[in-house]
């Protein structure tokens, strides 16, 4: 029997990098996979990939509450139920605080904090009704340690950090589990924008990927086999953990 079959799950920001890799690692593990992403087309591209699983596509913007509130609703309407929420999308911005214009500000805490507080906001109330649950959060290390220009960012995935302990507290009583996770620098479509920003990319590029131990870009697929574990029964008594999956870099 598959590690997932059976579960019913979401993953926001499912078009691309690691929400893509995760949705696909999911449905591989059984999972019948709700794909929701700004980028709609993005979307239905992932849902082609998946192929023989069962995916449903819905268009969602994670700062606003109502599509978040459709998205979990619909997933409940079609399938029954919700046992599994990857709070995954989220952007970043590379500056530090002084240098941070008060829009990019917003616009950060807003996808990433706001987006995932939604996201526990509607999953809690429809895992409960079935039975239980695992939210998975994506933090950073951005949440662990001081990352040169990268305030809001910092600040956004903190935040996330600090509602993954206080919602796991919240509702492990109800049997839904809360945990995240704390990636290093994963190689997908996000390092190549925010370091865009920079004079120099390729060197920029360059310094992210020494700035890992073990010397390389970590994979999507390498978060994926984590957030599969954490949607899993596997992981029965993870409640309100973050799991680095860093190369080393928390170690220092
Ligand atoms: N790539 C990294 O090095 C890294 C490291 C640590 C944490 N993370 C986190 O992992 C998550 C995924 O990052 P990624 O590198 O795969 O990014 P990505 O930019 O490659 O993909 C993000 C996806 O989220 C979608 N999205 C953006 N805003 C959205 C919104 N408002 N509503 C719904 N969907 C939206 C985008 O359309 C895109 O498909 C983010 O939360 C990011 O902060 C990434």
């Amino acid at each position: 029997m598959e590690r997932l079959e059976g579960k019913r799950a979401i993953v926001t920001g499912a078009g691309n990098g690691i929400g893509r890799e995760i949705s696909l690692r999911l449905a591989s593990e059984g999972a019948r996979v709700a794909l929701a992403d700004l980028d709609e087309e993005a979307a239905n591209k992932v849902a082609g990939e998946i192929g023989g699983g069962e995916t449903l596509v819905h268009k969602t913007d994670v700062t606003k509450p109502e599509e978040v509130e459709a998205l979990v609703a619909r997933v409940v309407s079609e399938w029954g139920g919700l046992d599994v929420m990857v709070n995954n999308a989220g952007v970043g911005i590379a500056a530090s605080a002084p240098d941070t214009k008060l829009d990019d500000w917003q616009f950060v805490i807003d996808v990433s904090l706001k987006g995932t507080f939604l996201g526990i906001k509607h999953a809690v109330p429809a895992m409960r009704e079935s039975g239980g649950g695992s939210i998975v959060n994506m933090s950073s290390i951005a949440a662990l340690v001081g990352l040169k220009d990268r305030a809001a960012y910092c600040a956004a995935k903190g935040g996330i950090l600090a509602l993954t302990r206080a919602s796991a507290i919240d509702h492990i009583e109800e049997g839904v589990r809360v945990n995240c996770i704390a990636p290093g620098t994963v190689e997908t479509p996000w390092v190549d924008r925010i370091t865009a920003g920079y004079d120099d990319p390729a060197e920029a590029k360059e310094i992210m990927k020494a700035r890992q131990p073990h010397g390389r870009f970590v994979q999507p697929e390498e978060i994926a086999a984590m957030a599969a574990y954490l949607a899993s029964d596997e992981s029965s008594s993870v409640v309100g953990a973050c799991m680095t999956v860093d190369g080393g870099v928390t170690a220092r």
